[in-house]
């Protein structure tokens, strides 16, 4: 017989099935309660709901494990590309290597954009933040390929799937082009996915522009390490998005919008905004202690994760990469020794022992991506760029799942109960 769980509620005892994943924490199946006991629950930032069924990641916090698909996320980045572990996503297996190939060359024929978006960007000031241009043009993209946005067609669904993972670096780039003023770059279909952006981004029609094999892996491994997290803010704004039968396209913008947020995307643009504000090793314990004063608001950026209360694993990855990138690009930066000292001395700290504190993904990334020569402002469009893949993926496994609802949560009042309106004059 399955478990269940006993509640007694207003004088009644009601009982409720335990649902059993394949790991991780069995989930109580409250569905009824409101028609049984006229109850809600009450969970802010959902930290004890499972708001869906789910096969694509799995999470354990506690013990710092990230699968996809079964697979660990170490041996992913150690040794497939960003477009095998997007097949992986999309798929629910690892492709064969016929299998790869199309898909490949799928993804490199949905590049280019309609000629007709590169008008959108003008309309845009040239110190926009890349996000807000990102937000509008992904937003725009259901304006121009109207063919694949109904959802009822699996086939039209795995079109614009396609055409997300496929435009986003394409419209990335450009956002970074127009912020500096140089022309646009059409992407050139014998690179790889991550090379093509490379050159997108940093490469100009007057010349040819050579891709640094160490710059592109270390990226295609950026972009593996965002390329899912089970049901985050964004991932599950797309959801909730997507729940009420929106269009592919609006969705992902929807998941942008939500991305963006300093204490989700944005944190790794803060971390090494906070990273240059400390500037020298002598300066972190006076950092240290402002994170700890609770009446100040600071908090060491890049450190803490809502669900890993042990070390992010992708930030085992991410910091030896940056020691790669920095060899290959035979670069030093002050503000790796400040991170790596910040790092030491914050492990050592009870405070953030006692609050399992650990870096996240977003304590290195920032200072890989300013040693390859992206700006602050890029690093959460490039985040946005490779989460793509799991905002799709998560947003077909929700459209085909036979249980799906709009999402619609509840609340628990406490404003004004019942009142009569009172007319203007006698207020
Ligand atoms: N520095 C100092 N103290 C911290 C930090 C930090 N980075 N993070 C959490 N704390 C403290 C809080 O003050 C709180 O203390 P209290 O219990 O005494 O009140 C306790 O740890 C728990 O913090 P919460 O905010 O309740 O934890 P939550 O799970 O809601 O937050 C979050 C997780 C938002 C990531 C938080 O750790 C944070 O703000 N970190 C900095 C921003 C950051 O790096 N975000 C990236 C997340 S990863 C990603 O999006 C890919």
């Amino acid at each position: 017989m399955s478990d269940t769980a006993k509640l007694q509620i207003a004088g009644k005892d009601v009982e409720y099935p335990v649902l059993k994943g394949s790991t991780g924490p069995d989930v109580v199946d409250i569905r009824k309660l409101y028609a049984q006991t006229g109850a809600f629950t009450y969970d802010p930032g959902f930290t004890s709901t499972a708001s869906c069924e789910s096969g694509l990641t799995f999470i354990d916090g506690d013990e710092g494990v990230l699968l996809h698909r079964g697979y660990p996320i170490g041996q992913l980045a150690e040794n497939s590309s960003f477009m095998e572990v997007s097949y992986l996503l999309l798929n629910g297996e690892l492709p064969t290597q016929d299998e790869l190939t199309k898909f490949e060359n799928t993804i490199t024929r949905h590049t280019m954009l309609h000629e007709q978006l590169a008008t959108f960007y003008r309309g845009f000031r040239r110190d926009a933040h890349p996000m807000a241009v990102m937000c509008g043009v992904v937003g725009a993209l259901s304006a121009f390929y109207h063919d694949s946005t109904d959802i009822t067609d699996p086939q039209q669904r795995m079109i614009a799937s396609h055409r997300l993972i496929a435009k986003m670096p394409t419209i990335a780039a450009m956002a970074y082009k127009y912020s500096v003023g140089q022309p646009f770059l059409y992407p050139k279909n014998d690179l790889s996915y991550t090379g093509n952006f490379l050159r997108m981004t940093f490469g100009v029609p007057a010349e040819e522009y050579e891709v640094n094999p160490v710059v592109e892996k270390a990226l295609d491994r950026i972009f593996i390490l965002h390329a899912d997290h089970e049901q985050n803010a964004s991932t599950s704004t797309v959801r909730l998005a997507g729940s009420s039968g929106a269009n592919p396209f609006a969705c992902i913008a929807a998941g942008i919008a939500c991305l963006w947020g300093p204490a989700h995307g944005g944190a790794n643009e803060a971390a090494l905004n906070m990273l240059h504000e400390i500037g020298r090793p002598e300066r972190i314990p006076e950092f240290i202690a402002r994170a700890k004063d609770k009446n100040d608001p600071f908090r060491l950026m890049g450190f803490g994760h809502r669900v890993y209360k042990n070390y992010d694993p992708r930030a085992t990855v991410m910091q030896k990469t940056v020691r790669e990138v920095f060899a290959s690009l035979n670069v030093s930066d002050p503000v790796f020794e400040v991170a790596l000292q910040l790092e030491e001395m914050a492990l050592k700290d009870d405070y953030f022992v006692e609050k399992k504190l650990f870096p996240n993904v977003d304590f290195y990334s920032g200072v890989i991506l300013s040693a390859i020569g992206f700006p602050t402002t890029m690093f959460t469009a490039l985040f946005a760029l490779a989460r793509t893949v799991g905002w799709v993926a998560q947003w077909n496994e929700m459209i085909s799942d036979p249980e799906q609802k709009i999402g619609r949560p509840r609340q628990l009042y406490t404003g004004p109960t019942q009142r009569d309106y009172v007319p203007v004059s006698q207020r």
